[in-house]
């Protein structure tokens, strides 16, 4: 069994690789080493990937590079590349993410047609924006505040389309801001290790009691295999949070707890596009899935943590 996992360098997907190559799939990485955070960060996510024998990697920008020959043997393609960060997406940065998320995705999805290969798209909280309900179920009409969120839902959508007209058997699973080792360096939880641990203060945005429903990487790594894995799901949209919605302030006394001594704040404006809440109603991945976070934050946040400070 081959598998592909497109944005194999980045955070999640060299996650995602690591698991498959443990569960006995040959996998494929494809990837382009964007410029969005350092490329020697991403290079060093793969490099233990490298050292597998059932592991190879194409570099390849999906929205301009030929892919028809990607696909061939593979039964499931993880497609997680793409341009993330709800704060940059507005202005100038929109042609990255319309670029990264929406024509990278339909060029794969042109690609995929024909293959027989199953598709499983990393989708995104954003889409939902303000929501009108908490838990947030996936027939909620999505709304999304931010530019981001916006392609993130294109993509989405598009993928729809293909399940709908051209015959690709997709799932999209929407994942709920992941963190864990490896997490990327603009993510709150990066940047709260980072400055806390240089004796910095860490910039705060908002008044603090924004929530989310953070989520470790091994789970949201499992929910994406079992994405992947199921036959003939009644529904094709997951979400996949961590369980329990918390305010970023409560994340930051418990920072503190773990790495010994209170975090010095600094206070910054909100920033447009950030949603008030996130929190994901997990009835459909459960039922249908038969996943469950597992992880919980204290045990996580000590993970990425220690990995950060090692
Ligand atoms: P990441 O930036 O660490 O990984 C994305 C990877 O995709 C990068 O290595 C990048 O080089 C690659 N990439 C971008 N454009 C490409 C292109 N045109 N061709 C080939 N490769 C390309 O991000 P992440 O946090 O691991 O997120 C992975 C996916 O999950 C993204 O699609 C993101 O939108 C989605 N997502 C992430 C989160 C989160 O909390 N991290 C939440 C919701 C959704
Ligand atoms: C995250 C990812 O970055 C997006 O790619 C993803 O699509 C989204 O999750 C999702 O769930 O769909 P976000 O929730 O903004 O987006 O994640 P973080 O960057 O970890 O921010 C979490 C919270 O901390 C936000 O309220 C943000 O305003 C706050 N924050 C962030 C700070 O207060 N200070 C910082 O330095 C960074």
């Amino acid at each position: 069994m081959t598998a592909v996992v497109t944005g194999v360098a980045g955070f999640i997907g060299s996650h995602l690789a690591a698991r498959l190559l443990s569960d006995g799939l040959t996998v494929l990485g494809v990837d382009c080493f964007t410029g969005y955070y350092d490329p020697a960060r991403k290079q060093a996510n793969v490099e233990p990937l490298l050292a597998h024998p059932q592991f190879r990697l194409e570099r390849r920008d999906l929205a301009v590079d030929e892919l028809a020959d990607l696909l061939g043997g593979a039964s499931v393609v993880y497609h997680l590349a793409g341009q993330p960060g709800v704060r940059g997406s507005w202005g100038d940065g929109f042609e990255t993410y319309a670029r990264n998320n929406i024509i990278a995705s339909q060029r794969l999805l042109e690609a995929m047609r024909g293959s027989g290969a199953r598709l499983v798209f990393a989708s995104s909280s954003s889409v939902y924006g303000d929501a009108d309900r908490y838990p947030t179920p996936e027939s909620t009409l999505p709304r999304p505040s931010s530019p981001y969120g916006v392609t993130k839902l294109c993509s989405e959508q598009l993928v729809m389309a293909y399940v709908r007209s051209a015959g690709i058997d997709a799932r999209a699973v929407r994942y709920f801001t992941v963190y864990g080792p490896r997490q990327r360096p603009d993510m709150a939880f990066s940047r709260f290790i980072a400055r806390a641990s240089s004796g910095e203060p860490v910039d705060l945005y908002g008044d603090g009691e924004q929530t989310r429903d953070f989520t470790f990487v091994s789970d949201a790594v499992d929910a994406t295999i079992r994405a992947g894995s199921v036959d003939r799901p009644r529904d094709r949209i997951f979400n996949v949070g961590g369980g329990s919605r918390v305010t970023v302030r409560s994340v930051l006394t418990l920072l503190g707890d773990i790495l010994g001594e209170p975090i010095a704040i600094r206070e910054q404006p909100p920033q447009p596009g950030d949603v008030r809440d996130t929190g994901a109603d997990l009835t459909l991945a459960s039922t249908q899935l038969g996943w469950r976070p597992l992880v919980r934050l204290e045990e996580g946040l000590r993970a990425q943590a220690a990995v950060a400070r090692a």
